[in-house]
């Protein structure tokens, strides 16, 4: 059962304060390319969609380059995503203290998650966002492929080519909608960010928020000098 709460490069690292792995260079690398795809997605996708932003197409050398690159840049987003997810779909999977998280969330907000059962790796609202930038990257690069005109498009009959830009526009919506709680939930638990930028977290917030998590990592007694 252990083996199943942390992951294989996850260590403590004995000093003052003591030290956490939570991810590997490799992961954030992966991490921070999703991060600059999904902003100039999101920009590139939205001067298309909407006509008040069509302008700003202009700083990058017009709308005919805004649609030459979108696509290119969702295959990069899509990719390194992929690494992500290989890496992290096991410790995303739900569990039956998830149920009580939400349900008493206002003691996470309060910052009293001492009242409720210990986290492992990822809480239940990490474990959404993992799940919902999942399906949703699947749904907006099936339905990209759909409308791409310089490759798939000639051979997907346009009644199809419309339905997949509704469904890609929608879920382009949600998407951001989710990366934007994704970002302030980083900023707002204190020190998350560092996990993303050094890839350590220290003990106190180890203890704090992943407390499941950090005890399996001291059973299983791995744990190195520095
Ligand atoms: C500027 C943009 C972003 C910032 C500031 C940011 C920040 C963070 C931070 C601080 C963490 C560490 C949370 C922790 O382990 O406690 C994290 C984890 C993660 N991020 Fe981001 N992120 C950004 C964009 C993205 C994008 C675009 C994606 C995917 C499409 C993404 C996917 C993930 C995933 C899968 C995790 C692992 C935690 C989980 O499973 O929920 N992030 N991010």
């Amino acid at each position: 059962m252990t083996h199943k709460l942390y992951e294989k490069y996850d260590y403590v690292h004995k000093g003052n304060p003591v030290m956490v792995d939570r991810y590997t260079k490799g992961a954030r690398i992966n991490h921070w390319i999703g991060a600059i795809s999904m902003i100039l997605l999101a920009l590139t996708g939205l001067m298309m969609y909407w006509p008040p932003l069509f302008p700003l197409s202009n700083l990058i050398g017009g709308g005919q380059v805004v649609r030459t690159i979108h696509p290119y840049i969702g295959v990069v987003m899509v990719i390194s995503f992929a690494g992500l997810f290989f890496r992290f779909w096991r410790l995303n999977i739900w569990e039956n203290t998830d149920l009580k998280w939400i349900v008493d969330i206002k003691d996470v907000l309060e910052g009293d998650e001492e009242k409720l059962p210990m986290i492992g790796k990822y809480n239940f609202g990490q474990k959404c966002i993992f799940w919902s930038m999942s399906i949703g990257l699947i749904i907006l690069i099936v339905t990209g492929f759909m409308v791409w005109q310089a490759y798939f498009a000639p051979f997907v009959p346009i009644e199809w080519q419309r339905y997949a830009l509704l469904t890609h526009s929608l879920v382009a919506a949600c998407i951001i909608a989710v990366w934007i709680f994704h970002v302030y939930a980083g900023y707002w638990v204190a020190g998350s960010i560092g996990a993303m930028i050094k890839g350590k977290i220290s003990g106190g917030f180890a203890w704090a928020h992943h407390r499941k998590w950090y005890i399996a990592l001291l059973r299983a007694n791995r744990i190195k000098d520095r």
